[in-house]
């Protein structure tokens, strides 16, 4: 994606872990532009920085006598995103009350674009109420906050305070990147589910499908990142947790039904991107099942149809369905949309080359009841992901 990262950079340790989320920035094809303060330079040389991104590493407000650096206006008004990690209290203190004393604190105050932060420090300092205090302000007026996580820290405590991992964090901005301008979901409660679910035969063998959770997950950490409240029931998936997201792991298909029935209750959006097991073994044999005949048979059962008892008690919610077929998508698209009684149904064709399964981009077709299908081109799943939830928050009935 197109665009500019202004990267914030802290005096922290962690700053020489923040150098792996500038290059990946710079991976997802941003223009990025490091700041740092003093403090940051004791750490990691301006030189790293400015290397990974190509671009002058600014530090100081006046770096020539007599000469007043207007920087933090351009950068301000060019970024379309900010990221500072790792952030210390000094840093969050100084930005919760105001204070505009450097080159970042001045072009964090004049940005226009999403701020995410990644808080580092140690764990007593991030337990102060003045730090706590400092973070519950600034999220108020909409600033993003990724981690801490917790873990050893520099200083040798264990507790919270350790910088979330580069990953985290990267994923978290593209999510805020993303989502820049559309409707905030912020008060609204939404419920994914996502990737697959694992039927046991017995203790050693299960039935189980392609899905990778890539599209749920994707959807969740886009409602999280445009602040909702988010549960994320999943199926076993390779992926990392999205931020902000409560999750639920579950493993078969009956499990992830009584996740989704219990945090369905108060939510306004459903989307339901997992891909269900439709039939289980019969009967679990608890030891395994020895190879004693040339050939064997399992008996299946049907499982439940998650999305379709919610759709029966459905009340004001909107819920999103997918459907994933190989043959007459949009025809089997339509007739789901209608017996599971949907709002959206997200139209994927799966196996061959253009397969959703799996990959990072899809090209879907949306069906919504007496509107005429809506091919979108083809986009990576996180762009997906928040055209999704535009069109759910749209028809949010209460
Ligand atoms: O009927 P089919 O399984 O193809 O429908 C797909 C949609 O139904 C998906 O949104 C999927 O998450 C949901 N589903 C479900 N419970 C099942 C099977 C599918 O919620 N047992």
């Amino acid at each position: 994606m197109n665009g500019v990262c202004v990267f914030g950079v802290t005096g922290g340790i962690a700053a020489a872990k923040a150098t792996l989320a500038v290059s990946m920035l710079v991976k997802q094809g941003l223009d990025v532009h490091a700041i740092m303060t003093e403090s940051a330079c004791e750490f990691v040389s301006p030189l790293t920085f400015r290397t990974l991104t190509a671009n002058p590493v600014t530090v100081d407000m006046f770096e020539e006598p007599g000469q007043w650096n207007v920087k933090h206006v351009s950068l301000a008004q060019r970024a379309d995103l900010f990221v500072i990690a790792p952030a210390t209290a000094n840093f969050l203190g100084k930005t919760a009350a105001g204070i505009a004393d450097d080159m970042l604190t001045t072009t964090v105050m004049a940005t226009r674009a999403p701020v995410v932060i990644a808080p580092a420090m140690n764990s007593g300092m991030y337990g102060n109420p003045i730090v706590q205090r400092n973070i519950a302000s600034l999220k108020a007026l909409g600033y993003m906050f990724v981690g801490p996580e917790s873990g050893r820290l520099a200083c040798g405590d264990v507790g919270p305070g350790r910088m979330a991992a580069p990953e985290r964090i990267v994923d978290f901005a593209m999510h805020a990147l993303h989502g820049r301008g559309r409707p905030s979901l912020a008060g609204r409660r939404v419920l994914v589910n996502a990737g697959p679910t694992r039927e046991p035969i017995d203790p050693v063998r299960y039935i189980t499908n392609r899905s990778s959770g890539k599209m749920g997950y994707a959807i969740a950490g886009a409602a999280a990142a445009r602040g909702a409240q988010v549960t994320l029931v999943s199926g076993p998936t390779n992926l990392p947790e999205p931020e902000g997201c409560a999750l639920a792991s579950v493993e078969t298909a009956d499990e992830m039904y009584q996740a989704c029935m219990t945090a369905a209750s108060d939510a306004d959006i459903i989307i339901a991107a997992a891909a269900v097991a439709d039939y289980r073994p019969a009967s679990y044999s608890c030891s395994k099942i020895k190879k004693t005949a040339d050939d064997m048979c399992i008996r299946l059962e049907r499982t439940r149809d998650i999305v379709a008892e919610l759709g029966q008690i459905k009340g004001a919610r909107v819920i999103v369905g997918f459907a994933a077929e190989t043959d007459d998508l949009l025809v089997n698209a339509q007739s789901k949309l209608v017996s599971k009684n949907l709002d959206i149904i997200v139209a994927n064709v799966v196996g061959g080359e253009r397969s959703a399964f799996g990959s990072d981009e899809n090209s879907v077709t949306l069906l919504r009841p007496g509107l005429e299908p809506e091919a979108l081109p083809a986009m990576p799943k996180l762009a997906l992901a928040h055209e999704i939830l535009d069109r759910a928050a749209s028809i949010i009935r209460k």
